[in-house]
């Protein structure tokens, strides 16, 4: 099969379509035909050696955590999933044209969702849950901040909140106002317009995907008690015990939400918001544009 790898940490242009063998799977595990899957900033972190002293690769080594497909083969364990299945969700090793996933991390794509769109949301829901629900302890009512509400992480967020019942504030540039309104924030920030230091310090839980001085900055916004996750860094996690705020750096999706997520996105609470659909070949072009910082929604590869 193909499959994009790289050999050595560094730019874009170190990606690489090879032929490798299809993947074998486990108990436990499906073989997917990999028709779509979702670009994330993790992607070319790991490829530019960035975070290496942190997480070391064994290259070459084929990237890729969100993936959609057609089920090829069930281990004879797996009872809710059958070949020739249309499925959805988080793996590893996805950039390729077969991969093999997790039965307990897949699901059955809802009949609305094409494979783009449904290559598009794992991840980022996965996450967004995970910082609002699980670390955030998100309530109906609550002010929440969404940073980035335009990510691929913060265009879920958005949803989420409102699902909960939040009343959501969100950060974004300019040209991302529209996409935030249609996404349901109650309150739009336009962050290079209007400084955040100028809002109400009300909020019950803040969700950090910038880091930086927006997370320092972050801090007077929140009341006594309030929650601030950041997905980034712990870089200010020292002013929280002081300022009797809680701090949490999450690294990760917490637990396996993706049933619940799942529920969500097949009630349509959660909707795809796709800044653009690349070619198998174009992944280069595609981590060039995840670089920048300004994605809106979430870039996918088809295949
Ligand atoms: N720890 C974890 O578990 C975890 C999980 C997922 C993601 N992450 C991290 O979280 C970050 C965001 O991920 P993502 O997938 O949402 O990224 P993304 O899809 O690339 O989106 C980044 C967004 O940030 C916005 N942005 C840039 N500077 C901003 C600022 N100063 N204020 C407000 N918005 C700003 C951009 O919107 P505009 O164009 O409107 O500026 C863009 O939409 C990445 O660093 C990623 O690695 C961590």
């Amino acid at each position: 099969m193909k499959a994009i790898q790289f050999s050595q940490y560094g730019k874009a242009n170190v990606l690489e379509i090879k032929d490798v063998k299809i993947p074998t799977i486990n108990a436990g595990q499906i073989l997917v035909q990999v028709k779509a899957f979702g670009i994330n900033p993790i992607d070319w972190k790991l490829r530019s050696g960035a975070i290496k002293a942190f997480i070391p690769l064994p290259l070459p080594f084929i990237l890729g955590s969100e993936v959609s497909g057609i089920v090829m083969k069930v281990s004879d364990d797996v009872k809710h999933i059958k070949v020739g299945d249309n499925v959805y969700g988080r793996t590893q090793h996805a950039y390729a044209e077969y991969v093999s996933m997790d039965a307990d991390k897949t699901q059955i794509i809802p009949a609305f969702l094409n494979f783009a769109e449904a290559a598009s949301l794992p991840s980022g829901s996965q996450v967004a849950y995970s910082a609002l629900k699980t670390m955030g302890n998100i309530q109906k009512n609550q002010k929440v901040l969404i940073h980035a509400g335009a990510g691929g992480v913060g265009t879920a967020a958005i949803q989420i909140a409102k699902y909960f019942g939040a009343h959501v504030t969100t950060t974004v540039s300019t040209s991302n106002i529209h996409l935030a309104k249609q996404l349901g924030a109650d309150e739009i920030i336009d962050y290079r317009a209007t400084s955040i230091t100028t809002l109400e310090k009300d909020f019950d839980l803040i969700l950090d995907s910038v880091g930086g001085q927006t997370q320092i900055d972050s801090w007077d916004l929140l009341k006594e008690n309030g929650t601030l996750v950041s997905l980034v860094s712990d870089e200010s996690a020292q002013f929280s015990p002081a300022l009797n705020k809680e701090f949490h750096f999450m690294r990760g999706v917490q637990g396996n939400p993706f049933e619940v997520v799942n529920q969500l996105i097949s009630a349509r609470k959660i909707k795809p918001t796709i800044d653009q659909v690349y070619d198998f070949n174009d992944i280069a072009a595609a981590h060039i544009k995840s670089e920048t910082g300004h994605v809106s929604g979430k870039l996918v590869i088809v295949i």
